[in-house]
């Protein structure tokens, strides 16, 4: 079921804040793989979340109770609750309007995350289908790589259950439009704040596509200036991955990135309108490529909008080119993961 959450301003111990006023109980969000790195510290975004009513941390590892108890101690409006195995996970799951996925192996430096596909397609499998299972409704955000075939993986579940909806099943890009905006406002001098750099495609490599030309506020680039940021957002986790030299991925930049994509989803859920957001979902936007992340319509089913790439540049054209054959590799690696397992 939709809510209707209202906005409204508050002071409090002198602080101006937003809280939401809802006419039923806010939110119910889970996060799959709440231990992890990125798990830990998006919940406790999450938990900050005005709109978010109940809070679901699930997670194999049996930390994810400890967790919960220690989050569950911040003097928020949430209560936060830890389960732990897959006997536990209906529990978890059971009434979520969204669910939000890291759980999965990260990179190790000299990998790419098509590697991380032998054991990540797996868990994102049985956690889609706990989501058929128990939640079928909820809009889930899968933030686990390689994204470019586990959100196929989560689609081909869906439909095996008779419960694909693709306004429900989002990849979670939004790391990568952070990234941009913050390497295009550092590089220009821009108020950050104002900065929005379209970024579309996948999530891996050559499959990111930033558009400088869409750029807001309107912003000029050299050649050389485009080239240098195209290249630097496309291997922007990777230069994590190294700079964290064995000890994982992105996971502060991700969760704060979830958060955001999070609350636009619970934002869209409770009516409001014109909220948007870059994501990787199921469209017919671009000929032959069934899953592309470009800019989408956030409401009250998830993805209301997909909208079309726009007008690029002669330059965005041949990476565009150059991505399409990459991307729809990865797409049928995650669809026939499905399709065709005995
Ligand atoms: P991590 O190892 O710190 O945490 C992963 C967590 O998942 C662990 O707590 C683990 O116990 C849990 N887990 C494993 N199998 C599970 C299962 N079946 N059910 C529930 N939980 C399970 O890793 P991390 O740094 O948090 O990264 C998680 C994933 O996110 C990786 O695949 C990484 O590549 C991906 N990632 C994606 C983006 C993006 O932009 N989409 C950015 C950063 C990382
Ligand atoms: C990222 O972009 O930081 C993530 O996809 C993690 C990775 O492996 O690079």
């Amino acid at each position: 079921a939709t809510k209707t959450l209202t906005r409204r301003s508050q002071t409090r111990r002198g602080a101006s804040v937003v809280v939401y006023a809802s006419q039923d109980d806010g939110f119910k969000v889970a996060v799959l793989g709440a231990a992890g790195g990125i798990g830990q510290s998006l919940s406790l975004l999450l938990k900050m979340n005005p709109m978010i009513s109940e809070l679901a941390l699930y997670d194999v590892g049996q930390i994810v109770k400890g967790v919960a108890v220690d989050l569950s101690h911040c003097n928020t409006a949430s209560t936060v609750n830890g389960f732990c195995g897959n006997e536990e996970l209906g529990e978890a799951l059971k009434g979520c309007d969204l669910v939000i996925i890291p759980a999965g192996v990260p990179r190790k430096p000299g990998m790419t995350r098509d590697d991380l596909f032998s054991i990540n397609a797996g868990i994102v499998r049985d956690l889609t289908q706990g989501v058929a299972d128990h939640c079928p409704n909820a809009v889930v955000a899968i933030i686990s790589n390689p994204v470019n075939s586990t959100v196929p993986i989560a689609c081909e579940v869906m439909k095996q259950n008779g419960k694909f909806d693709k306004r429900k099943i989002l990849g979670v890009t939004t790391l990568d439009i952070v990234r941009s905006d913050e390497f295009v406002s550092t590089l220009k001098g821009l108020d950050v704040n104002d900065v929005d750099v379209p970024v579309i495609g996948g999530h891996a490599g050559i499959t990111i596509l930033p558009l400088l030309s869409q750029t807001f506020p309107q912003t000029s680039f050299s050649e050389k200036e485009t080239e240098d940021l195209t290249i630097r957002i496309q291997n922007a986790g990777t230069e994590v991955v190294e700079a964290k030299a064995g000890g994982g991925s992105a996971t502060l930049s991700m969760a704060y990135a979830a958060a955001r994509m999070g609350e636009a989803i619970l934002r869209g859920l409770s009516g409001e309108s014109d909220v948007y957001e870059c994501s990787y979902v199921s469209s017919d936007i671009v000929p032959d490529m069934p899953f592309f992340a470009t800019k989408c319509k956030l409401g009250k089913e998830g993805v209301e909008e997909v909208s079309p790439i726009g007008d690029i540049t002669a330059y965005e054209q041949e990476w565009l080119d150059k991505l399409k054959p990459e991307l729809k590799a990865q797409i049928d690696k995650g669809i026939s993961f499905i399709a065709d397992a005995p």
